[in-house]
């Protein structure tokens, strides 16, 4: 039975794979805060993300490789606190989890057990699959994230989408593959092909999330403050934009700074 997003029942990783098998598409978004995760969890938003987009939404920097575990830790803490249903993700940043599977396995724990998050998450297939079974045989669930990997921009180069040759194609599906054998509950999907997405939700059992991955996948997600449109700059095709905050920001922040110009803010009503 696909869950109620108003029952106040938790999303789990058991809820995302019978979402997955009844055909239940799930929501996901980004979170980074107390404020915000609040609301998307009110509204029924299914999974949130403390994604390492910290790095760029937040922090301001162009990429998310100076992004902490302190700062994860940071940024998760704070959603959890408010968040009652949606299941909480921690993104693992550049350099939690490359070196070696056991030092994977120390940085997984902190984000469970010091942050409260619900699983983590984590770039790449076949050559992360030893960090991966370590966490999952020792109750830490693992999401995957195969296609644009924005941790390995600097191998990469730019944040052009993945898997239009047949090599690509093709690696993306083993490492799906590898990462499902080594028991990650579900694999984001970033800036792929639709047919290569639906082919590889269709091969696994697990949810695949696509974020610019077409409307083949379990799942989608998005930036929230891309979809909300915040930024004026961002504005990629994948991103549907919900709202322009941008401009009611602007708006609302250009009127107070003219009422506190013109004292007409506060009014006698407004003090004490
Ligand atoms: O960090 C992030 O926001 C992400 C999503 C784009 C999937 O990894």
């Amino acid at each position: 039975m696909p869950q109620n997003p108003t029952t106040r029942k938790r999303v789990t990783t058991l809820r995302l794979i019978e979402m997955k098998r009844a055909g239940t598409p799930i929501a996901c978004l980004t979170a980074y805060d107390a404020l915000s995760a609040a609301i998307m969890d009110q509204a029924g938003i299914d999974v949130l993300l403390v994604g390492d987009s910290v790095g760029n939404v937040v922090q301001g920097h162009d990429t998310t490789i100076p992004v902490t575990l302190e700062h994860m830790i940071y940024h998760t803490q704070a959603v959890v606190r408010t968040v009652e249903r949606a299941m909480v993700v921690t993104d693992m940043p550049f350099m939690s989890y490359q070196a070696s599977p056991r030092e994977a396995f120390r940085n997984a724990g902190r984000l469970m057990k010091e942050a409260g998050s619900g699983a983590v998450k984590l770039e790449g297939g076949e050559r992360v699959v030893d960090a991966v079974r370590l966490m999952t045989e020792n109750g830490i669930p693992v999401m995957g994230h195969l296609g644009l990997t924005p941790q390995s921009i600097h191998q990469f180069g730019s944040y052009r989408e993945r898997g239009n040759s047949e090599d690509e194609a093709d690696q993306i599906k083993r490492d799906a593959e590898a990462l499902q054998n080594a028991g990650v509950f579900a694999v984001v999907l970033e800036k792929v092909p639709a047919a290569l997405a639906a082919e590889v939700t269709a091969m696994i059992d697990v949810p695949t999330i696509g974020i610019g991955a077409g409307p083949g996948c379990d799942g989608q997600i998005l930036v929230w403050t891309d979809m909300v449109g915040m930024s004026t700059e961002f504005r990629p095709r994948f991103v549907r934009r919900y709202a322009e905050l941008h401009d009611v920001m602007t708006d609302a922040f250009k009127r107070y700074a003219d009422d506190v110009r013109t004292r007409s803010f506060p009014t006698q009503d407004e003090s004490y």
